[in-house]
């Protein structure tokens, strides 16, 4: 029998040998997983220096092991936090990152006094973490919400699928760069176009020049990292016509980008008329992660087409 916290030093000193960014984050995570505990009632084990059987110190050891090598941890718990909701995860599917939250804040607060019903495309949804966030927000907030959730890649649709099974989500494996595939896929959406509340993404948008370098990065799948082109941009500009395609007039378009992306995409949002007030938002570190714009009310758009300025 060990003490809790001579495990989490253990699982700690593994850690900080393998140069893991956060060992003391990461070990509390791998205990209570283990133990099948929140992090805060971790807290109280620690205050009263519990000790653990050896079946439990086994698997926290193993765990560890893992870990040093690199394998992410959210793979390795099967989960990971987004939003305040435990995301299910598997290789070959995206791991959402923290920064995105901001996208599901801003979104949240645009639509705060708005009475509901939403209607909401989650373009490239991997995991289904935005949608699956939004739905649980706009649920405690009484907002009436359907949502579209989108990705091109059949494993993240399953697990998509599985994320929001508790939510008015309906999770479609489809190009969301064609909206004829979508339709194709889901004619329910027909009708839609033109008339969506809201279009968020969070698109793949890494340069083909800079390929990523840190280790668990490199586990997501290239379909989930790289834009499309050497700069990055080819799918994220698709991605933002699309949008304009799909969002009613006044509509709300908010997609997470590349840092060196932000002048390009809120001049190309600037030039194209279907777009009013664009303008970039920073994530956590302060970096110019996400463009946002409104669906010109001015601009008449067409049911099956692009957008054409109103006569
Ligand atoms: C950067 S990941 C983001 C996943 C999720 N939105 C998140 O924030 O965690 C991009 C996702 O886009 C999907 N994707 C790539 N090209 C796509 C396309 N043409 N249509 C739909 N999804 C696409 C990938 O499969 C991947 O799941």
């Amino acid at each position: 029998m060990t003490d809790v916290n001579q495990v989490i030093r253990l699982v700690q000193n593994h850690l900080s040998q393998a140069d893991i960014d956060s060992p003391q984050a990461e070990a509390a995570t791998i205990v209570a997983h283990v133990l099948g505990i929140s992090r805060g009632r971790l807290g109280v084990l620690r205050a009263l220096a519990e000790r653990l059987d050896a079946k439990a110190v086994e698997q926290i050891t193993q765990l560890a092991k893992a870990r040093a090598t690199r394998t992410p941890l959210q793979y390795l718990i099967g989960t990971a936090a987004f939003y305040g909701l435990e995301v299910k995860v598997a290789p070959g599917v995206f791991i959402p990152r923290v920064e995105t939250e901001i996208l599901v804040e801003t979104t949240l607060r645009h639509f705060a006094s708005h009475p509901g019903p939403l209607k909401i495309l989650d373009l490239c949804t991997g995991t289904g973490a935005i949608a699956a966030a939004l739905a649980e927000q706009l649920q405690q907030r009484n907002i009436p919400t359907q949502l579209w959730a989108i990705d091109i890649c059949p494993q993240a649709a399953q697990l998509a699928d599985e994320n929001t099974t508790q939510y008015n989500v309906s999770v479609l494996c489809a190009d969301a760069t064609d909206h004829h595939n979508v339709i194709t896929a889901a004619p329910e959406l027909a009708p839609l176009r033109a008339q969506i509340d809201a279009v968020v993404a969070n698109p793949p948008y890494i340069p083909t020049t800079t390929p990523v370098t840190q280790y668990e990065a490199e586990q997501d799948p290239d379909l989930a990292l790289y834009g499309g082109s050497a700069d990055g941009t080819a799918i994220p500009l698709r991605i933002a016509e699309q949008a304009a395609g799909w969002l009613a007039p006044g509509g709300f378009f908010m997609m997470e980008h590349d840092h060196t992306h932000a002048q390009q995409l809120v001049d190309a949002l600037t030039a194209d008329p279907a777009w009013e007030q664009p303008q970039t938002v920073k994530d956590l570190t302060g970096a110019q992660r996400f463009v946002m714009a409104i669906r010109t009310p001015s601009v008449k758009p067409t049911p099956n087409s692009s957008p054409t300025l109103a006569q």
